[in-house]
């Protein structure tokens, strides 16, 4: 941001305050705005991102757009519109009219009106109808996608859950805390469901697809013909014996009734063992911790996380835990329960009120499967997130697609990157051809420290740390070949923001013809 002092944009500011393809903070009367620039043309929108309320003036404008710093949500400077998740609602946007060598923010305009899809402009044949089975991160992303775009036929949207879409991030971090109350977590309102004229189907997991007669069918018998079909059924935790113990004294987390039970079941708990090393072991680990329980991790890696972010990054999260209080037991694993203590495969015994695995998904490939789609550690699909069988599409974790940067086929297990699927597939179930080529993103966030990671390294042969641990404050980057695969930082939002645009670019002038 250029200055300190908040201008008043109704006032004006001199052109030359509002940096090249970038932004100044500003107020329209009460209202924080934006006021962006790109080349000689000016933008002001709104500066709260509709998300979780990240600061947009401390975003990235990208052409014309700005991207949020939290979470990486994207909206149009010209209108305002949510372009991809993780927001959804639009931001306000301004008129904006430059005299002399002045520019003055004017009055605030109407929300954007939905665009024709670029398949009806093309007089294509829309489908007749469409049914999305999963109503997690992708499946609801769909849904609002197709509406957004003016589809106008049946959506039926087929959940497992007895929940409405929510916000699954937060099921391990606010949530469990008892920071973020119930009506935080649904992603949209009961009365958009209606509004949107989406039928919602909970409690009805979806037991056979019949590719050839189009239709799919729900454990009650109940039977859906569509035209087109998205599958998003997402991922499940992997589920391990633990000699001694009943399923009942085993805790997984995947869904808002696991956290309601987890959360329930830790209220009365001293003591907690968690097996795993995992994002969701480790924010449980977190907000358990954070609730005053003893924590205990057992993992079997040498650094938790260490396979995903590497050495120096498991080290950290290690130290961040252990100062709150964390006691981890790694390159070890459970041997059995016996009553309440569980004892490790290297003798040691602990005591436990609450023992709570998090040791993976699975992918939920079992109706893809059979179905006779072609499954292979995960459904696979092409960049347009089609499926072998025309017609029927895949999004989110269980989706295995082609990779622009790497080449090779990659399954990803992130929030925002589940929704973007599901906004595409949307796009290209009416009829557009949009090649998937979004760089993957994640975060976590545990002792209030948050991670961010942008594209996908499933080995490296180098890391490069700029920036300090101790600070908490850096950046690391890991490379194959000399070449960037990811970057994982923390407090350097910019940068991850100029990290994923960097990906993105190059992906596509990969893909483009020299000339
Ligand atoms: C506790 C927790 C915390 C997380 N935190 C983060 C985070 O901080 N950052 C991040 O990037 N990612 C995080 N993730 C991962 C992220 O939530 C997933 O990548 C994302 O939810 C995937 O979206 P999806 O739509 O593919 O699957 P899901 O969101 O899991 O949705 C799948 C849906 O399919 C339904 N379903 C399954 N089978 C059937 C069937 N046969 N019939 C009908 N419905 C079916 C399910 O009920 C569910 O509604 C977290 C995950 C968990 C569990
Ligand atoms: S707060 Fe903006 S993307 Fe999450």
């Amino acid at each position: 941001m250029a200055s300190d002092v908040v201008p008043d944009l109704a006032a004006g500011v001199t052109v030359d305050r509002v940096p090249e393809g970038g932004m100044i903070q500003g107020k329209v009367g009460n209202e924080n705005v934006v006021l962006a620039r790109r080349g000689t043309e000016f933008f002001a929108v709104g500066a709260t991102c509709t998300h979780y309320g990240g600061p947009l003036g401390r975003g990235l404008v990208v052409n014309d757009t700005v991207r949020c710093p939290l979470h990486h949500a994207c909206f149009s400077l010209r209108t305002g519109e949510a372009l991809r998740g993780p927001a959804f609602d639009p931001i306000p946007h301004w008129r904006v009219e430059r005299l002399g060598d002045s520019v003055f923010v004017r009055e605030k305009l109407t929300a954007p009106t939905r665009r024709p899809t670029a398949a009806s402009m093309r007089g294509q044949k829309l489908p007749a109808s469409v049914v999305i089975v999963g109503g997690g991160g992708a499946g609801l992303a769909a849904a609002d996608t197709l509406r957004r775009e003016g589809y106008d036929g049946p959506v039926t949207l087929i959940s497992a859950d007895a929940d409405p879409p929510y916000d699954r991030p937060n099921l391990s971090k606010e949530y469990l805390t008892g920071k973020a109350p119930d009506d935080w977590m649904p992603l949209r309102p009961p009365s958009y469901f209606t509004d949107q004229r989406i039928d919602l189907v909970l409690n009805s997991p979806v037991a056979s697809l019949d590719v050839g007669q189009k239709r799919v069918q729900t454990a009650d018998g109940t039977t859906y013909a569509f035209d087109r079909l998205l599958l998003a059924t997402g991922a499940d935790p992997v589920k391990l014996p633990v000699p001694g113990a009943s399923d009942s004294q085993l805790s997984y987390l995947r869904t808002y009734a696991d956290s309601r039970a987890l959360a329930a079941k830790a209220a009365a708990a001293k003591q907690v063992v968690i097996l795993g090393g995992s994002f969701i072991g480790l924010e449980v680990a977190a907000s358990l911790r954070a609730c005053g329980l003893a924590v205990h991790v057992v993992a079997r890696e040498k650094e938790p996380l260490e396979r995903v972010l590497g050495h120096e990054i498991g080290q950290f999260i290690r130290g961040l835990h252990e100062a709150h209080g964390v006691v981890f037991h790694l390159q070890d694993t459970i041997s059995r329960l016996d009553g309440r203590r569980v004892i490790l495969q290297s003798g040691t015994s602990l005591d436990a009120d609450l023992l709570v695995l998090g040791v993976g998904v699975r992918p939920a490939t079992g109706l893809a499967e059979r179905g006779g789609l072609n499954v292979d550690r995960g459904v696979v699909v092409d960049e347009y997130l089609e499926t072998s069988t025309r017609g029927i599409f895949a999004a989110g974790d269980i989706a295995r697609l082609p990779d622009p940067r790497s080449g090779e086929r990659v399954r990803v297990e992130h929030w925002v990157f589940a929704e973007r699927q599901g906004q595409a597939a949307a796009r290209n179930l009416l009829g557009s051809r949009e090649r998937f080529d979004a760089v993957p993103f994640f975060w976590t966030r545990q002792f209030g420290i948050s991670i961010k990671y942008v594209g996908h390294a499933q080995s490296w042969d180098d890391t490069v740390v700029d920036g300090s641990f101790e600070a908490k404050n850096c950046a690391v980057t890991f490379k194959a070949a000399g070449r960037t695969l990811a970057v994982a930082t923390i407090s350097r939002d910019l940068q991850s923001l100029q990290a994923e645009v960097a990906m993105e670019t190059s992906s596509r002038a990969d893909r483009e013809p020299s000339s």
